[in-house]
């Protein structure tokens, strides 16, 4: 039987790489300052000047950067955060958090991406800003979002999870909003060992503001606790690694989408849709999404021929039971609820082989009606 391929496979980076990815960690040891230390710092400086961004603020993981985000600009009781319904559940969950109120809005029918008619529609005086989540690795088309947040005065974040280096009008994603949050789950384009994530900034003092409410809300001249803060700092092993990692994220980033290029080019079956890329968009495909009628019947397939595949997400945000409450049951959103009912994600993940290529094509193009 053929090795088993699946839709991501983070540990297999660190397999081949293991001795090295020891030895940053031994040293981060001995350095002995396990928990916000000089690490963090360091990958704080490199990651945004990777992504062309002035501020950095490591914390502990994608969600808690959202939540610390928002906090931090401002929002808070009862205001409203337009989401995205095709998104995983993090982001309006941390919109929750800070005791706002997540308005769903639906997504591009071909690019998957939030829809700007749809942002517009969501709009009412409570609104205080939109996230526009880079779903799957491509930038969401950033100008008509920025054009409405303008019009009406609001704040535009960035949801980076899935996105590490994708381009829009050639400049990196991170950098195009009013701030822009990234997860280092192990899955992600740049991942941990562990639990990580960052806020980026142009703003000095948001960065502060993150820094400060992330390690407890601490005055560290008069050791006096300014406010309820919260423990929510990178750990300096993650941060050790991830800057080991980021000299590898362009080759990585490269290799994925010479992969998403194989499968654009070679898998030719009319029961396979494609996400349409955005001529002004150079995605880093954290995922390999698909949709396909027979959903069911296509992971079993694939699976006869040792390929497994995920669903990225089987429920759209607005009927998740958590948030149901939210949305009119009136007010469909039948471009999220689309792909939710017909979106596969089929392997993807930087070391993959050429050989391993071609037997997801192969498997994909065999799969009949
Ligand atoms: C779009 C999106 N936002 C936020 C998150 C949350 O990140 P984390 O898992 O690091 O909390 C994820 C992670 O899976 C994600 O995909």
């Amino acid at each position: 039987m053929n090795k088993k391929l699946f839709f991501s496979n983070p540990k297999e980076a660190f397999r081949q790489n293991i001795e090295q990815f020891l030895d940053v960690i031994r040293q981060t040891v001995w350095n002995g300052e396990l928990c916000d230390g000089p690490e963090v710092k360091s990958f704080e400086k490199a990651f945004a000047k990777w992504c062309g961004v002035s501020c950095c603020s490591g914390v502990d993981s994608g969600t808690d950067a959202l939540f610390l985000g928002m906090k931090a600009l401002g929002i808070g009781q009862g205001d409203e955060v337009i989401v995205p319904a095709n998104t995983f559940c993090a982001t309006p969950m941390a919109v929750k958090y800070n005791q706002a109120v997540p308005v769903f809005c639906d997504c591009d029918a071909n690019t998957w991406e939030i829809l700007p008619c749809s942002v517009e529609r969501c709009i009412t005086q409570k609104t205080k800003a939109i996230i526009c989540v880079h779903m799957y690795g491509q930038s969401c088309e950033m100008e008509p979002i920025l054009q409405i947040a303008k019009e009406y005065d609001l704040l535009v974040i960035e949801d980076c999870a899935q996105a590490h280096g994708a381009l829009y009008r050639g400049k990196k994603v991170g950098g195009l909003a009013d701030l822009a949050c990234f997860s280092f789950y192990p899955t992600k384009n740049l991942g941990a060992g562990g639990l990580a994530g960052c806020v980026l900034t142009e703003d000095v003092s948001v960065k502060e503001m993150i820094d400060h409410l992330k390690s407890f809300a601490l005055d560290r001249q008069t050791g006096d606790h300014t406010q309820i803060g919260y423990n929510m700092r990178m750990d300096s092993i993650q941060a050790a690694l991830l800057e080991y990692k980021l000299q590898f994220l362009d080759a990585d980033n490269h290799r994925r989408k010479e992969i998403a290029k194989a499968y654009y080019d070679q898998i030719h079956n009319p029961r396979i849709r494609f996400q349409t890329v955005c001529s002004v968009c150079d995605p880093v495909w954290h995922l390999f999404c698909i949709a396909v009628n027979d959903r069911d019947r296509f992971m079993a397939h694939m699976q006869e021929s040792n390929i497994i595949c995920g669903i990225h997400y089987p429920v759209p945000c607005h009927l998740q039971r958590a948030f149901r409450d939210l949305h009119d049951s009136a007010n469909s959103l039948p471009n999220s609820e689309y792909l939710s009912e017909h979106c596969v994600s089929i392997p993807m993940y930087p070391t993959m082989t050429d050989e391993d290529v071609a037997r997801v094509v192969d498997a994909c193009n065999r799969f009949g009606g």
